[in-house]
């Protein structure tokens, strides 16, 4: 290991913390890690500039070791782990208990559109959109928000959300402020973005982005963190998550207090069908008395690859359909419909109150671990490309706070209306960019031909939000308000804008 440096190398720093300080601190902060040792972190230290030492320094000083060793011991030591039965727990679920389709009165409807409108058009509501993650299954070089989708516009994924909420803005009469939570590959070409696009249109007052936290990757046999370069750890985005974390970092939660902001509506960006601050997911939220509430679908088969929201001991959670076992997935009700039917397509909405008082609670959120192929640098400096995975990426969950809270609400929607995610490259069979947009094309389609407009066959439609928000604003406009200039067969791509 390095010696300290001598006097004259330290004036070199400047104001900076002086290299012998950095170098201490430093070791004893990693000497704090008690279960697993780590000062192989250091191996390079001797050869690291002064910027490369400040740098590494610190991103060293920023693991919080009570945590990491936590998730290492848990990881290496299947007796020490806290494992959850998922098999026991499975068999105890119940449905949830939801707002179905089917029973949910025109009446209780009527209520929760109105308080929803009510609330945002009084300010009461602000949009989180997720878009942190690496998204490595589509295989796209840069953020995924910045992938073209519009069928016929070619719009981006974040160009659909932000026109959908600008359309929420013109409805309600009000400003919905939109935070973009963005991680360490997609913080800074976003904001890019969004500078070199004049915000989308939005004002600068009504966009935030804030960047989501990290855990260091760590040998899934050894539990030493591992080296991206002689000078930097692996780290991987904390998940979604992670969320809660750096919206209080960011002084968000505060900031929401202060603006009169109660619910944050949350939203993925590789789901471009959300319909951006559903007014009547809001308003049954808080006709509710609801804390956290969740958008679901009805699953396809027993055991489709989504996540299952259902009752446990009395709190809503989501088991994952890795760890739902067949038994428990194909279980049906009387009338031979699935016990388990809820799936989960990541909409919720959360209170602010909630989520600040959840701040306080480490534990609000667990780190799930998946063992995954992590590329290093080992003590020889030497890069090492695993065939096998040979590594624990630490992440959080945001729909882990459901079990947190004590009054949660599920409410169904069609997966028409509502859910065509983006995951997968073009050519895998499901939830790719081509079924992404033909999902858009079938709705907005489906909202002319309820307006008497004829769609000629294989012929893809679009309608920005600006023209026609939702299907009853574009009934009105070509029904009540019919528009000469939408034909009334439709026979090429049109883009309604
Ligand atoms: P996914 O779980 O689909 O991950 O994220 P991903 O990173 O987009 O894609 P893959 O798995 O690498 O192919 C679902 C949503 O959560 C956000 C993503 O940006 C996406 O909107 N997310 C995920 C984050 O914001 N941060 C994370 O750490 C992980």
């Amino acid at each position: 290991m390095s010696k300290p440096l001598s006097e004259s190398q330290n004036k070199s720093l400047g104001d900076s913390i002086s290299e012998n300080d950095l170098y201490s601190r430093v070791a004893s902060h990693l000497a704090s890690g008690s279960e697993v040792r780590q000062e192989h972190l250091l191996a390079h230290w001797d050869r690291l500039t002064e910027a490369q030492r400040q740098q590494f320094g610190e991103q060293i000083l920023g693991i919080d070791f009570e945590i990491l060793d936590r998730e290492i011991r848990s990881g290496l030591s299947k007796q020490n782990e806290v494992q959850v039965d998922w098999s026991a727990l499975a068999m105890r679920a119940e449905s949830p208990d939801a707002v179905r389709l089917v029973d949910s009165s025109s009446e209780i409807l009527q209520r929760a559109d109105e308080e929803g409108a009510r609330a945002l058009s009084a300010g009461k509501v602000a949009m989180i959109l997720v878009a942190g993650g690496q998204g490595t299954r589509l295989g796209f070089d840069q953020p995924k928000g910045m992938f073209p989708i519009g069928p016929v516009s070619g719009r981006t994924l974040f160009q659909m959300h932000v026109d959908t909420l600008l359309g929420a803005m013109r409805t309600f009469g009000s400003s919905i402020p939109l935070l973009i939570m963005t991680g360490p590959s997609t913080d800074k070409p976003t904001r890019e973005y969004f500078a070199k696009h004049s915000n989308l249109g939005l004002g600068a007052e009504d966009l935030k982005f804030f960047e989501q936290g990290t855990m260091p990757a760590f040998d899934s046999r050894t539990g030493r963190i591992l080296m991206d370069t002689p000078s930097s750890i692996a780290l991987s985005p904390d998940g979604h998550g992670g969320v809660l974390r750096a919206l209080e970092k960011n002084g968000l939660l505060d900031w929401a207090k202060e603006r009169g902001i109660e619910q944050f509506f949350y939203a993925q960006i590789d789901n471009p069908l959300v319909r951006a601050c559903d007014p009547r997911l809001i308003g049954l939220h808080r006709v509710a008395g609801s804390q956290v509430s969740t958008q679901v679908v009805p699953k396809r088969f027993a055991t489709e690859r989504v996540g299952n929201v259902v009752k446990v001991d009395g709190r809503t959670q989501i088991i994952e359909y890795s760890d739902l076992p067949e038994p428990a997935a194909v279980q049906t009700l009387a009338d031979g419909s699935l016990k388990l039917w809820a799936g989960n397509i990541a909409v919720h909405v959360f209170d602010v109150a909630f989520l600040a008082a959840c701040c306080g609670s480490s534990d609000a959120l667990p780190f799930h671990r998946a063992k995954k192929a992590v590329s290093y640098v080992d003590e020889r400096g030497e890069h090492c490309v695993p065939k096998e995975p040979n590594a624990i990426k630490l992440e959080r969950f945001v729909f882990d706070l459901l079990p947190a809270a004590e009054r949660t609400l599920v409410v169904e929607v069609r997966p028409s209306e509502a859910f065509a995610p983006v995951k997968n490259a073009s050519g895998s069979p499901t939830d790719t960019p081509e079924t992404s947009r033909q999902a858009i094309s079938d709705l907005h389609r489906q909202w002319l031909e309820q307006s008497g407009v004829r769609v000629a066959q294989g012929v893809q439609v679009e309608i920005h939000p600006m023209w026609g928000w939702d299907a009853s604003e574009v009934q009105g406009k070509l029904i009540s308000d019919r528009r000469s200039d939408v034909p009334l067969v439709i026979e090429s791509d049109t883009y309604f804008t």
